[in-house]
């Protein structure tokens, strides 16, 4: 992780290999321009007009010793996602010079019309998110530096952002973690290694777990897991943590996550590249329980559970076939004619777990669930689906404020009857004259909550792995719904 510390001292006064500045426009920052007069020149020489998306590296002798000065462009827009993305591109340039120490000022707050201690927090997960790399299995690292980065501010505001620097740490500590149980390659992270990993981040932050294996996932009833793990020879694993945050008045939502460790399709078998990189499907599971870990860390005012079920999609003579029924925790039966819609019949045991065992206020769930998504968003923005517009709302402003974007899509009752089935409750695919996978499959879910409590589900798929464009992700996995579940328990909105 790169170090990252808080400083009043000036700027120049700190001995480090280079000093970065972000900047919206052409002006050079005055205190640099004071330094080396030619800034404006060479600026102007090399078009370098502080567009978003665009720097400058200078390198300069002070003292005798060769540093870099870095500009950042942060463009016009006054849109912290731009600072994020700034920031992230600082972390390429001191990758790409090796550059083991920079400084910089924290931007004015004010640019954003924001505060200092969300503007720090954001500086931070930006800088320690690009700076992960999965090079687990890798001869040559990226990177062995321990990269330093001072943030200068005035002695005044000091408290403030350093207060945020350790907030986006664990915020980002708990996006990196996700991404590390989603890059790691299906065969070494089977429900029982998930699960295992759960119990350390239990551990660590202090929350109860209970890991129920396959045999009391079955004899619990849960037959939307067990049909699902019915292919496969790892053992199915349903994890739960529990938060309490000591005040019996406070309300409990409850975090579900999809957990298919690796998603063949079953016996509805995918094509060869749609399956390349069916690793990334238990990335909902993987962000529950690193949020709720890194949520218990920051002390959040509301109880919360995280519920992962967790299993692999394989074929086999014993997986579920086309035109097997059902039955879930909650008694409805479906029928599956489609053994690659396999998401939705794990999460119907989890929510009607989840509402039974927990009687939450609100319940979010996070699942690599349609291929449809990917279609109706594209790489930036995750598909929400609700029917509670109050709930929608805080989990679309929690989205905006952390980086971590959903768009919601129609949740009209018209399309209930897209899962409709002659020889069962439901089917687990929707009729195709409905098309809108995403939405059916927010229809199956929805027959595994109440109307009372507010759901939102989050279809991840379009966002999980791969995302294009961001100077902060390297490819792989994106640790998606993270930052948005933290911020919206940890924002006082609930
Ligand atoms: N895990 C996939 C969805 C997915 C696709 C996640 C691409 C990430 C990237 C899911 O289980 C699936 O296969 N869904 C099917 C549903 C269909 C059979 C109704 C799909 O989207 O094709
Ligand atoms: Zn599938
Ligand atoms: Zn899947």
């Amino acid at each position: 992780m790169v170090k990252i510390q808080v400083s009043d001292a000036s700027l120049f006064a700190l001995q480090v290999d280079g000093y970065a500045f972000f900047m919206a426009d052409d002006t050079p920052p005055s205190e640099a321009v004071a330094r080396f007069p030619s800034l404006p020149a060479l600026f102007k020489e090399r078009a370098f007009t502080g567009k978003q998306g665009s720097s400058v590296v200078v390198p300069v002798c002070v003292d005798d010793k060769l540093i870099h000065l870095i500009f950042v462009g942060l463009g016009t827009k006054n849109d912290v996602e731009y600072y994020r993305r700034a920031v992230g591109r600082l972390i390429r340039i001191a990758e790409g010079h090796k550059l083991k120490k920079i400084a910089c000022e924290l931007v004015d707050a004010g640019r954003y019309a924001t505060d200092d201690v969300y503007l720090a927090q954001q500086f931070s997960v930006a800088a320690h998110i690009a700076d992960y790399h999965f090079d687990t299995f890798k001869k040559e690292k990226v990177s062995t530096i321990q990269r330093e980065m001072t943030l200068v501010t005035s002695q005044a505001r000091k408290k403030q952002v350093q207060k945020g620097v350790e907030i986006g740490a664990l915020v980002a500590q708990a996006v990196n973690k996700t991404r590390h149980l989603v890059d790691m390659p299906p065969s070494q992270m089977t429900p029982t290694i998930l699960a295992e990993h759960a119990k350390q981040v239990a551990k660590e932050a202090g929350v109860k777990i209970t890991v129920f294996t396959e045999a009391q996932v079955i004899s619990m009833g849960m037959g939307g897991l067990a049909a699902v793990a019915a292919g496969s020879e790892q053992d199915a694993q349903f994890i739960a943590m529990e938060y309490n945050c000591g005040n019996s008045a406070a309300p409990t939502i409850a975090l579900v996550g999809k957990g298919i460790t690796f998603d063949s399709g079953g016996l509805s078998i995918k094509p060869a590249n749609s399956m390349e990189t069916m690793k990334e499907d238990m990335a909902g599971a993987a962000a529950v329980i690193c949020a709720i870990g890194a949520l218990a860390q920051l002390k959040a005012p509301v109880n919360i559970v995280a519920l992962a079920p967790t299993t692999e999609n394989l074929p086999s003579g014993t997986a579920t076939k086309p035109g097997d029924i059902i039955t879930f925790y909650n008694g409805k039966t479906a029928e599956v004619r489609n053994t690659d819609a396999e998401g939705r019949l794990i999460l119907a045991d989890a929510l009607s777990y989840a509402l039974a065992t927990y009687k939450p206020q609100y319940i979010i769930d996070l699942a690599t669930l349609t291929g449809a998504c990917d279609y109706a968003c594209g790489p930036f923005y995750a598909g929400m689906l609700s029917q509670h517009d109050p709930f929608a709302e805080k989990v679309m402003q929690a989205g905006i404020r952390a980086g971590d974007y959903v768009w919601r899509l129609p949740m009209h009752d018209d399309y209930a009857q897209a899962v409709t089935s002659s020889v069962a409750d439901i089917c687990n695919i929707g009729k195709s004259n409905y098309k809108a996978g995403t939405i059916t499959a927010a229809f199956f879910l929805k027959e595994f909550v109440d109307e009372k409590t507010p759901w939102v589900h989050v279809d991840i798929a379009s966002v999980a792995f791969d995302m294009p464009d961001r100077s902060y992700f390297e490819s792989g996995a994106t640790g998606a719904g993270v930052r948005l579940l933290i911020e919206l328990v940890m924002n006082g909105a609930l």
